[in-house]
């Protein structure tokens, strides 16, 4: 199978590098949008350190044409991103390839959709922990279930081929009937931790530690599922709070990669986290203040990076 990662950042980088030196050699590409950046890991390969350790030369470039026809196109470049990465990928697509998005937030799935119908849509989710160190090189913070699926909820044999290459590389992957179940549950994660850990610049674990911190992610996690509620969306675990803080401990070290991005004065997935929370609590009726002020904040910090005092 032909398989293009889209987006060399630290999980694009890491999928690349574990399905390149998968046994079942497939042919594997990353596609950048950055020549100068492609050049470079294209020289020096992808390095992974932490919880696995190996060094895998890939195929990169920053031209679809050099790639062609791809059965499999994994877009893992932010969620921002996903307009031009899907523009990028034009001279990828056949009739019948599959487009499998492993992004944080919502919207990304729905914008796949519209360009290749519900059928060739994967969405996913992903428990890696993966930190971006430097170009092409990645920490493997931690491993984790990947759970794909399909928005029209069928299983056929490609979503089954798509599960069995990532296995194959040692990504361990299974298939659910409800994606968007499963898309929302990470979303809510997401929304608990990542926008509050931005701010106040704290590694995932001490949000529990201290007790401002852990009321505000108890509050922003109860309107978001609040709002999957009043969506009739059903989520993996029954309850969203001891999930959130058993996430929080079990990353306990893990710098979010919202916090990532605010250290590195980029801009943020704010919008489809929190932000998407807001907008979906709006379209069923449901206020979400602490979403909205967490969505402000962090609103704030990306518009003031060259103001900031440091
Ligand atoms: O975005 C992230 O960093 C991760 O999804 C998570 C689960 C919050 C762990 O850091």
């Amino acid at each position: 199978m032909k398989i293009t990662i889209v987006g060399p950042g630290a999980l694009g980088s890491l999928f690349a590098a574990l399905l390149e030196r998968s046994k079942a050699k497939h042919e594997i590409w990353l596609l950048d949008k950055h020549p100068e950046r492609a050049k470079k890991i294209a020289s020096a390969g992808v390095c992974v350190e932490g919880a696995s350790n190996f060094k895998q030369k890939v195929n990169i470039t920053a031209d679809a044409k050099d790639i062609g026809a791809s059965e499999l196109v994994i877009i893992l470049t932010k969620s921002y991103d996903t307009p031009e990465a899907l523009i990028s990928i034009k001279p990828l697509l056949t009739s019948s390839a599959n487009i499998l998005t492993l992004q944080n937030g919502l919207g990304n799935m729905q914008l796949i959709s519209e360009i290749v119908g519900d059928d060739r849509t994967v969405g996913g989710f992903t428990a890696h922990g993966a930190t971006l160190l430097d170009v092409g090189r990645v920490k493997h913070s931690g491993k984790g279930e990947t759970i794909i699926g399909k928005p029209n909820k069928r299983i056929f044999a490609d979503l089954r081929q798509i599960s069995a290459v990532l296995n194959e590389a040692g990504i361990v992957t299974r298939i659910s009937k409800d994606i968007k179940g499963v898309i929302w549950s990470k979303l809510i994660i997401n929304a608990g931790i990542n926008a509050l850990a931005s701010v106040c610049r704290l590694p995932n674990g001490e949000l529990l530690k201290h007790e401002g911190t852990r009321e505000i992610l108890r509050q922003a996690v109860f309107e978001a599922t609040r709002v999957a509620k009043r969506k009739r969306i059903k989520l993996v675990y029954d309850d969203s709070l001891q999930k959130v803080e058993s996430v929080c401990i079990a990353t306990k070290d893990n710098i979010c990669s919202m916090l990532q991005d605010v250290m590195r004065r980029e801009p943020t997935e704010i919008d489809f986290i929190n932000g998407a929370i807001v907008r979906q609590g709006k379209s069923c009726g449901i206020k979400t203040p602490v979403n909205e002020m967490l969505t402000a904040l962090v609103e704030t910090i990306e518009s003031s990076y060259k103001k900031q005092v440091k």
